[in-house]
């Protein structure tokens, strides 16, 4: 997970949150519902940051 593109990231929480990506037995979509725009921006920063 450490160093992912940032734009991944992004896009990969929102695939979850609005399941269009369903290849992690569900615990990603359950924690990705609960997740604003917001949240979802802020862990990309994070994400990306780690080294
Ligand atoms: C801070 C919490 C979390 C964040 C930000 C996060 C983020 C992500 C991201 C960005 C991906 C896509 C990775 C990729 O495409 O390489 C992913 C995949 C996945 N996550 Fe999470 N995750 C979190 C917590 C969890 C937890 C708690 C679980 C399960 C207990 C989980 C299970 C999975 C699974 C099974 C996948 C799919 C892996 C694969 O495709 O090989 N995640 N997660």
């Amino acid at each position: 997970m450490a160093g992912q593109n940032y734009a991944y990231v992004v896009a990969q929480l929102k695939a979850f949150r609005e399941r269009r990506r369903t290849n992690d037995a569900g615990t990603m979509t359950s924690v990705a519902r609960t997740l604003s725009e917001t949240d979802i921006e802020n862990l990309g920063h994070f994400l990306a940051g780690l080294r």
